[in-house]
């Protein structure tokens, strides 16, 4: 058990990658395991386009200046959710599967980084033939790591936990 909360807490956020491409089957894997993420009614609202296309890669790593990493990186997973599936709840039920998803890519010894898609999501749709009632959520590059970040500072619990009423400290 402690190991497993040492796994995910030495996630990183990838930037750097190698040029080898990961095998489709570690894709695949990875994804299987996003599809056991919780969604509300259990209605898995999402989809995953795999995007290796040289051109395709391009035009989403030009979105915003944030998104450059997916220049460096193999390949890229987008996260798409089908609105009308989970009407009040899709962005959660999707983010939830992403999250699984770099958890995943990361226990194949794979590198990744959440690409925020939300401020252009209608460039997004264009590229990838995306229809009305779908929405992609998050872009993620993925490769094999070229770079060991060191962890990011995390907020004191003291700063974030709470007892019985908001602001009243636990600790
Ligand atoms: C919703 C969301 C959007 C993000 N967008 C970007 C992004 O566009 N580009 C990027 O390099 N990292 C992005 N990140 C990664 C965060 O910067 C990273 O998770 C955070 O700094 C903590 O670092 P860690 O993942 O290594 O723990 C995003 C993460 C989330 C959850």
């Amino acid at each position: 058990m402690d190991e497993y909360l040492e796994f995910l807490k030495s996630r990183r956020s990838i930037r750097r990658f190698k040029s080898e491409p990961p095998p489709r089957e570690l894709i695949l894997r990875a994804i299987d395991t996003a599809r056991y993420a919780p969604s509300a009614k259990n209605s898995q609202p999402w989809r995953f386009i795999i995007v290796d296309d040289p051109d395709l890669k391009s035009k989403l790593a030009n979105i915003h200046l944030s998104a450059r990493p997916l220049y460096d990186a193999p390949l890229a997973i987008v996260v798409v959710c089908q609105i009308d599936e989970s009407p009040t709840s899709y962005m959660l039920d999707c983010a939830n599967a992403t999250l699984y998803l770099l958890l995943a890519l990361h226990a194949l010894g794979l590198g990744a980084v959440w690409i925020q898609a939300l401020r252009n999501i209608e460039e997004v749709k264009q590229a990838l033939s995306i229809p009305n009632n779908a929405i992609p959520v998050a872009i993620i590059a993925v490769g094999y790591p070229d770079e060991t970040p060191q962890p990011r500072p995390r907020k004191p619990l003291s700063e974030i936990v709470y007892l019985n009423k908001y602001g009243k400290s636990y600790m």
